[in-house]
């Protein structure tokens, strides 16, 4: 018989047979009747075994984890969670499970729960936040792609800094040194040059020393790049793939979100164009009279991108950041050279930073003396340098942190509940 994915349960017909296989997620043996949860990856539905179930003998075996074939009789119930429950006709089991499963259904430290990631992301609210991050994925290839955005993946192992050189990871390659990268943007205006729009979408690393909420040490970027993008145009583009991002997940997943994850989805409804904006400075004073003024390097931190979203309440630019602030590549205002044409866009609800980009400096000399300015090494970028040498036209883009995005679309506490694998400044294992 084929087995039936627990999903598709609801679509098969009251009274007939179905065969299902999963884990044991608890299991409540009452004398001449048993209750068994079970769990395929897909759903859980809870089946009832009775001494005339073939294999009943196997009941006192189950535990948590037990892998087992269940075959019986659909039975609608609304009460059930699916709206079904199995009335088993046949047990067996296909492999068992030490007595000792970590994960008990008691309350557990986050701490521990991660040292056991690897059997943590069994739990269904763990699946389902991979699975939103496959969809918002997905969602999103599919919308570059509906914009002639080529996918095209920059290196991981780099001989130079993009973002800096506090946040490297650093490693022997050979008899040479190599970094890993921090962003594909450098590659990504050589491959706007020969495809017009482009984006790379791949594993992103920061030594960061930040133990907070929205930092990974590895996670995953989405690097839209394009010719001729303006701030402008890149507001209008990061606008449109938020918006295809929420009306993805929505689509999919909008039961989940509510009953799961208890995600306000007003909170992602609203969101509708034109997102607010609101230059640097216009954050500035606006962040002094609600009482949070910047200090006096106008450094604009994680406190500051919170006040601001709560006094927004909804997601929002902030553009023109202080050139001196920005990384070396970043183009100033013509009407301004002391401001840059970059933007952040921040999420409310502690989202804080989702999105980073802005246009790039196309001018030769002055790209050669943001350089010295920043201490790099003009020869480590003569590959970047000669993109301007050759036809280089001006090019801009920004990065978006996929875990980020996850995090902000559920309203989950930690980014590191958004990938399968975390790696944070404590934590390399699982
Ligand atoms: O603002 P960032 O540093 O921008 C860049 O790297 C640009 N070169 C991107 C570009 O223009 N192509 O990073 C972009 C985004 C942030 O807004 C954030 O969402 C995410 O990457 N990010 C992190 N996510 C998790 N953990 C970290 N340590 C992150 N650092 C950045
Ligand atoms: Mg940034």
């Amino acid at each position: 018989m084929k087995r039936t994915r627990i999903l598709d349960l609801p679509t098969c017909k009251e009274g007939s047979e179905v065969q299902i296989s999963g884990w044991v997620d608890g299991v409540r043996a009452l004398g001449k009747i048993a209750f068994l949860s079970i769990r395929d990856g897909t759903g859980t539905v809870q089946a009832v075994a009775k001494p005339t179930t073939s294999g009943w003998d196997l009941v006192e075996e189950l535990s948590l984890e037990t892998a087992i074939s269940l075959r019986g009789i659909l039975k609608k119930d609304e009460r059930a969670l699916g709206g079904v429950e199995i009335k088993a006709t046949q047990l067996s089991i296909i492999a068992p499970s030490a007595p000792d499963y970590p994960i008990q259904p008691k309350e557990h430290s986050t701490g521990f729960l991660m040292s056991q990631r690897h059997l943590w992301i069994r739990r269904p609210l763990q699946a389902s936040l991979l699975r939103i991050r496959s969809t918002v994925i997905l969602a999103a290839q599919n919308h570059l792609d509906s914009l002639g955005y080529v996918r095209v993946d920059a290196p991981i192992l780099t001989p130079t800094s993009c973002e800096g050189t506090t946040t490297l990871f650093k490693l022997d390659y050979f008899e040479k040194t190599a970094y890993l990268t921090q962003s594909g943007q450098l590659y990504n205006e050589a491959t706007a040059h020969a495809l017009d729009r482009v984006y790379c979408f791949g594993p992103t690393f920061r030594a960061e020393k930040s133990k907070t909420r929205k930092h990974l040490t590895e996670f995953w970027m989405l690097e839209p790049e394009a010719v001729g993008l303006g701030l402008e145009e890149n507001i209008s583009l990061q606008e449109s793939l938020f918006c295809a991002l929420i009306d993805g997940v929505l689509d999919a997943h909008e039961e989940e979100l509510e009953r799961r994850f208890k995600r306000d989805l007003r909170a992602l409804k609203i969101c509708q164009r034109p997102f607010p904006r609101m230059t640097f400075a216009e954050a500035s004073s606006r962040l002094s009279s609600l009482g949070f003024p910047l200090d006096e390097e106008g450094d604009f931190g994680a406190q500051h991108e919170e006040e601001l979203a709560k006094d927004v309440g909804r997601p929002f630019f902030v553009h023109h950041f202080p050139a001196a602030a920005k990384a070396f590549y970043m183009a100033p205002d013509p009407l301004d050279p002391s401001l840059s044409l970059s933007l952040d866009l921040i999420a409310p609800d502690g989202g804080g930073e989702i999105t980073g980009g802005g246009v790039r400096i196309q001018d030769p000399n002055l790209l050669a003396r943001r350089m010295d300015e920043e201490g790099l090494n003009r020869d480590d970028f003569s590959w970047y340098t000669d993109l301007r040498k050759y036809g280089g036209v001006q090019t801009g883009g920004f990065g978006m942190g996929i875990e980020r995005m996850v995090r902000w679309l559920t309203g989950t506490h930690h980014v590191r509940e958004t990938i399968p694998f975390p790696r944070t400044i404590d934590r390399l294992s699982p």
